[in-house]
């Protein structure tokens, strides 16, 4: 009797063990089941509301090392910066940090934009780009047409630097809202990435504007005068080819590895380079823009940017050509005792490369005086 009693005591006590472990672990499962959804829709609606699969928050797919470029002959010999580049040729897609889709209006409005300037800047050539919305890159209306900006960033420099640096720039964005950063190295040798990514971008959120001067943050851009000369143009409003700047022509790849250029046959195999026009600016239309864009997609990128665009035209069979009005390799002044700051000379230029924000900003100031005088010549 009471070992039949033990026995069921026994069973029943074994049972319960059980019928509580099993509670307890359906407990943690749903919990940790609600826990994991919860986690998946936060990570959902950050990934909604900022619309980006390769958000900020959440660890970016970052694009692979293209191992086998290792195997050229002779990569191993080719500077460090080079053998860089040939690892992340293939790279095209980064994510966007700031973003500004409005900047033309939209889509449908962006043909209201007349002339959109879009400079190259690095972030931390904050004081350029405070001269540059001073001045030459003012947002307004001149003779009667919409004039807007965009900078174009990357990142610079790694942990705590690289981090103030991106909030330099997010705050100059609350405050001015002109400036599209991407996640990739903002160096020399990126600066085709750059402009590729900034086409890609133009064809989706601006793909009316009229004209562009695409151009770097150290140059004097006489923009008062290329929207005149843009007005001028009679049978253009922005929908045929145009693609004007500082003509280069006849010259091919600097295989000394000493030079800022240097470009190994591991990265351009012919010694030529087609027609281009050099990048410290140059004014196109729309039109040739969204043809770049649309030939870049299957040409490998090649670091100098403005050559380039050169191959990009070359292979839509659109030629580029020169202007008068641009000086990208200097302006010529004919005597030493002339002053190479002279407004006059500047009044009737389009762009002159190479200028300290300070000479900008007084330069801006002396080519709107009334009261220049620049001779009867000029
Ligand atoms: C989000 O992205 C999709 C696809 O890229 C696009 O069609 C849609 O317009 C975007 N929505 C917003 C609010 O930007
Ligand atoms: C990787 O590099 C090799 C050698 O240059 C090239 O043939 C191949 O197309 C590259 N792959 C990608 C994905 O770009
Ligand atoms: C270009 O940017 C990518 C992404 O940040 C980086 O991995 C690569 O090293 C950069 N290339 C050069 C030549 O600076
Ligand atoms: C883009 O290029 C393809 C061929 O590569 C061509 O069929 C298409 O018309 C082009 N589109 C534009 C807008 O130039």
């Amino acid at each position: 009797m009471t070992h039949l009693r033990l026995r069921t005591y026994l069973l029943l006590g074994i049972l319960s063990v059980f019928i509580i472990i099993h509670l307890l672990v359906d407990v943690i499962d749903q919990k940790s089941i609600r826990l994991q959804a919860s986690m998946k829709k936060d990570r959902n609606s950050i990934m909604e509301a900022t619309n980006q699969t390769d958000t900020f928050f959440w660890p970016s797919p970052v694009c692979p090392r293209n191992m086998s470029v290792a195997n050229m002959k002779g990569f191993d010999s080719l500077p460090a910066h080079i053998r860089d580049f040939l690892y992340y040729r293939h790279c095209r897609r980064f994510p966007l940090l700031l973003d500004l889709p409005d900047k033309c209006g939209g889509v449908e409005r962006s043909g209201d934009v007349f002339l959109l300037l879009v400079i190259k800047s690095s972030p931390v050539n904050y004081e350029r780009r405070e001269v540059l919305r001073k001045t030459w890159a003012k947002e307004r209306l001149h003779n009667g047409v919409w004039i807007r900006r965009l900078f174009l960033s990357g990142t610079t420099n790694q942990g705590f630097e690289k981090m103030r640096l991106n909030k330099l720039l997010q705050a100059e964005q609350r405050e001015y809202n002109d400036i599209i950063q991407w996640d990739f190295t903002d160096s020399f040798y990126n600066l085709t990435l750059k402009q590729v990514l900034f086409l890609e971008w133009m064809e989706r959120n601006c793909p009316n504007a009229r004209f562009l001067f695409n151009g770097d943050d150290d140059v004097f851009a006489n923009t008062d005068n290329m929207v005149e000369f843009l007005q001028s143009l009679k049978d253009n409003d922005g929908r045929k080819h145009l693609f004007i700047g500082h003509l280069i022509q006849n010259v091919g790849p600097i295989r000394s590895s000493g030079s800022k250029y240097y470009i190994p046959v591991q990265v351009h195999e012919s010694n030529s380079y087609p027609p281009y026009c050099g990048g410290g600016g140059f004014l196109l239309s729309g039109y040739t823009a969204l043809v770049i864009h649309n030939m870049s997609r299957s040409i490998t990128i090649l670091p100098i940017d403005d050559v380039y665009m050169g191959m990009c035209l070359a292979k839509a069979a659109l030629a580029p050509s020169s202007h008068m009005g641009v000086k990208t390799a200097g302006l010529y002044i004919p005597a030493s005792n002339v002053d190479t700051y002279d407004p006059c000379y500047y009044k009737e230029m389009l762009l002159v490369h190479r200028f300290l924000p300070a000479q900008m900003y007084l330069m801006w100031q002396r080519i709107h005086d009334r009261a220049l005088k620049c001779g009867s010549s000029g």
